[in-house]
């Protein structure tokens, strides 16, 4: 399991609800939001109840903060309804862009002075007081010959984590786990795929603002990062080149605008793709070649923009490397009465909340 955010959060939130082992699992974009509404325990007896997504206002959330809590609020009180979900713990993320994330290398120590050492470390490279920050650590491997932990630091601006908190309890949910997108992908690709002993793997979730991955070797992450491109750019292309509205271009993209065809229209994304594609291979290549020299083996690609026709071959083409559009439901059970169809059809758009309905209160 990946870290995460909730150990602050555990303590800080006590339990205002039954616990009924019906978790919802929020995963909050800049331009929508998917929920899904999950039972059972973490693995492969993981239940989805309950899916669906709606759209956000495109000034809901910014600067990776949620500044329109009661808009957001109510939309996922519609949603939840609508989906007839039941759940009240609510899992979430905040976005990888907003988390400072470190390894440190220390002596091995007892919990108690970990925790000190952590604090004192933190102090040193993070540009705020540590006050208006949550912290978060896990120890994820112990170097026995060195004598060292390697741990991994997780910060967040506290007022960020409190957009997202406050407007899940606006929504009348109790926040049990807030998590960070990176290891929701990585958690929804340990459940989904074999551990894959050696191989290096990719892991590109393409949203509408950014672009977030997470390198795993053998397994284990060893590099996440983001790059500022996702679907977007086609609609600002779509906008810049045929004049029309944001929320004409959005459906031009969608290939459901009678006066727009796909095909007519793909002198204008054809660009943008090349330059998506371009965008994340330079950003995987840097921060792989910054890591090791092994080659990445397959890149998994999520996220709404995984959709968009063709982008997935020109990312393969690009990177010379398998591209797959992942699967998040290869190990899930989907319960009797939820529309299958439509969850598979929208199901990379789901991955990040798929990998959010693993976690638990209090795992680690
Ligand atoms: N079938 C589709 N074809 C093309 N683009 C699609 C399709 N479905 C969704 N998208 C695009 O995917 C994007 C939404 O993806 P997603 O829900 O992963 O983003 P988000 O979480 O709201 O954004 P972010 O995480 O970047 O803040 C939008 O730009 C949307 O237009
Ligand atoms: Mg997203």
């Amino acid at each position: 399991m990946a870290a995460s955010l909730s150990k602050i959060l555990n303590a800080s939130l006590g339990s205002l609800f039954r616990r009924d082992g019906r978790y919802v699992s929020l995963d909050i974009g800049s331009s929508s939001l998917k929920l899904i509404e999950v039972e059972g325990g973490s693995g492969s007896n993981l239940v989805i109840r309950a899916f669906g997504s709606a759209t956000l206002p495109p000034t809901a959330v910014q600067n990776n903060m949620i500044v329109e809590p009661d808009s957001v609020a109510g939309i996922i009180r519609g949603l939840l309804k609508k989906v007839g979900a039941s759940a009240r713990e609510a899992i979430t993320a905040v976005p990888g862009p907003a988390v400072i994330i470190k390894k440190l290398q220390l002596p091995s120590q007892s919990p108690n002075e970990l925790e000190n050492s952590v604090l004192f470390e933190a102090g040193n490279f993070i540009p705020e007081s540590l006050e208006n920050v949550n912290l978060d650590y896990m120890v994820t491997d112990v170097l026995e010959k060195e004598r060292q932990f390697e741990v991994l630091l997780v910060a967040v601006k506290r007022d960020i984590i409190n957009s997202y908190t406050n407007t899940l309890q606006l929504a009348g949910l109790e926040p049990v786990v807030v998590d960070v997108d990176y290891f929701a992908l990585e958690n929804m690709y340990e459940l989904s795929y074999p551990p894959s002993e050696s191989q290096v793997v990719a892991l590109v979730n393409i949203g509408a603002r950014y672009s977030c991955m997470n390198i795993l070797r053998g397994g284990r992450s060893t590099f996440t990062g983001d790059v500022p491109v996702g679907g977007k750019e086609f609609n600002d292309a779509l906008v810049r080149n045929l004049g029309v509205s944001a929320a004409e271009a959005e459906v031009i993209k969608l290939g459901t605008h009678p006066a727009h065809p796909l095909d007519q229209v793909e002198p204008v994304l054809q660009p943008v793709k090349e330059f998506l594609a371009e965008e994340i291979h330079r950003a995987l290549s840097f921060f792989w070649t910054a890591a090791t020299d092994e080659q990445i083996s397959t890149i998994f690609v999520s996220g709404g923009t995984a959709r968009v026709p063709g982008l997935v071959s020109l990312l393969s083409e690009r990177l010379e490397v398998p591209v797959h559009i992942v699967n998040p439901l290869t190990n899930v059970t989907v319960a009797g009465g939820v529309d299958r169809a439509a969850l598979e059809k929208d199901a990379p758009s789901y991955a990040i909340a798929v990998g959010l309905g693993v976690r638990r209160p209090g795992d680690k």
